[in-house]
């Protein structure tokens, strides 16, 4: 197999014919062939080859070659020749996700600005295009895909399936219905590689973590779908405890409880956008209040031992990990947002009056001449996290968006793992640089998984 770069350009000539430059016949090993089949996505058809003189790498695809081909547009392009005469152009790069209704000129809701920012970047290398799941015609096996143009306005292409998706799908419920489970198998029965999977449940995420020794000491004990009982062994062990939602976010339904001797149960929540705190003279009047609150609901629910975060002016904090695998499938730490909680809120999201710092910043004044060697260890054990889940995962894992916390021992503990992280610390000043690395590793894992990447031997 070879790899190389080269660029595509359309020509009218109405025959079958890709006229290819010199270097490019060589660096493809077509010399001497008269014929070749050509690869784009899903897409394969055969053509006729000439050789013209011409210097650098170009290849000239023929008008009606490129409408079977469904080549959207001329520029740069990897180039790969495959077995026998077989070369693919590529890589052909779907990102999947939604909106809230259909608008043409806002087809993904809020994240359009990060779809965009994605395909801007990622079009200097590949074909890349962001769809919904009524954009894809499974019996043509075609996608009507939304490409960038010059101007960076969304332009509508018909495409073969890509070889490469990846997942910002944006709702959890939508994620678990039949339709998505099948548009799922669909690409994974035709061998395209998907990423990320779907939005994991924090329950799922300590129960796959619990029967691995190495990382289960970063998760603090978690008790699933807890009966009363065990919530108040919990809180007796360890007078603090988190009590959540299975597959919650952005803090909602969240309680904080603790228990002080000779005064009572305390419950903090965060209640229509303000923040309460409860007294209780007993454990089980607390429930009662939790029960009255929720009733079944309560069933999807985690109680899990709370930890003393470090803090700055009495404000916990902790850190948002974001992760992704690069161009060679390893695991890297690229941005890092520090959280502090706003004052008396149960946890440290912006929304709930929490500000975001540098890790820096922020270790700084817990740790002193320490904070380099916690940050060290934390990125360390988030990498270790990270491969741990996707070891225990059955699929492709891409991007991770940890919660994680450290405690005054210099202790790390992981609250949450994010298969969708949001992308609201790069909006830091300090941060910018880390969310266009962000990005960018996006498209090297993309490269990676569809083969448009040199592997190491
Ligand atoms: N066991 C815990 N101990 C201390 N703080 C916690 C614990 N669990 C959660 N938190 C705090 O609450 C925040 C939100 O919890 P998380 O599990 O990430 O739920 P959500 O899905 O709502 O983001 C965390 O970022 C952290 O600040
Ligand atoms: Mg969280």
């Amino acid at each position: 197999m070879s790899l190389t770069f080269g660029n595509v350009h359309f020509t009218q000539q109405p025959q079958r014919v890709v006229y290819v430059s010199g270097s490019l016949m060589k660096n493809l090993k077509l010399s001497g062939k008269k014929s070749v089949h050509l690869r784009f996505g899903g897409e394969r058809i055969p053509a006729v080859i000439k050789p013209i003189n011409k210097a650098g790498k170009h290849l000239y695809l023929g008008s009606s070659i490129r409408k079977d081909i469904k080549i959207p547009m001329a520029g740069g392009i990897f180039l790969r020749s495959l077995q026998e005469g077989e070369v693919q152009i590529g890589p052909l790069i779907g990102v999947l996700s939604d909106g809230p209704a259909s608008s043409a000129a806002n087809p993904f809701g809020s994240r359009t600005g990060f779809i965009k920012q994605l395909l801007r970047h990622g079009s200097k290398q590949s074909y890349i295009f962001a769809f919904t799941p009524k954009d894809i015609h499974w019996e043509n096996e075609t996608v009507n895909g939304y490409f960038l143009n010059e101007a960076g306005h969304f332009i509508r292409k018909k495409v073969p399936l890509p070889d490469v998706v990846y997942n910002r799908l944006p709702s959890r419920r939508a994620e678990t219905t039949t339709s998505i489970a099948q548009l799922r198998e669909r690409f994974i029965r035709r061998r395209i590689p998907f990423f990320n999977w779907s939005f994991f449940n924090k329950s799922d995420i300590y129960r796959m973590l619990e029967k691995d020794s190495l990382v289960n000491r970063y998760v603090p004990e978690s008790i699933m779908n807890p009966t009363p009982e065990q919530i108040k062994d919990l809180l007796d062990r360890h007078s603090l405890i988190y009590y959540k939602p299975n597959n919650g976010s952005l803090g909602n339904g969240i309680y904080r409880l603790s228990r002080i001797p000779k005064s009572g149960y305390y419950a903090r929540y965060r209640k229509t956008g303000r923040n309460a705190l409860l007294r209780f003279g007993s454990f089980n009047s607390m429930m009662r209040t939790l029960q009255a609150r929720h009733g079944r609901a309560l069933r999807g629910y985690v109680a899990q031992q709370g930890i003393r975060l470090i803090e700055i002016d009495s404000c916990p904090i902790d850190f948002r990990f974001h992760m992704h695998k690069n161009g060679r499938n390893q695991w890297v730490v690229v941005g890092i947002g520090a959280k502090k909680a706003g004052k008396g809120s149960v946890t440290t999201h912006l929304k709930n009056g929490g500000s975001l710092l540098t890790p820096d910043q922020a270790l700084a004044r817990a740790f002193g001449p320490r904070a380099d060697e916690v940050l060290k260890n934390a990125k360390n054990v988030a990498i270790t996290l990270a491969e741990a889940i996707e070891a225990h995962h059955q699929h492709l894992i891409g991007e991770l968006g940890f919660d994680i916390g450290i405690d005054t021992d210099e202790k790390i503990w992981m609250f949450e793992a994010n298969a969708k992280p949001g992308r609201s610390i790069f909006k830091h000043p300090s941060l910018r640089a880390e969310g266009k690395a962000s990005v960018e590793h996006i498209l090297e894992h993309c490269l990676y998984l569809s083969k448009f990447r040199r592997r190491e031997a």
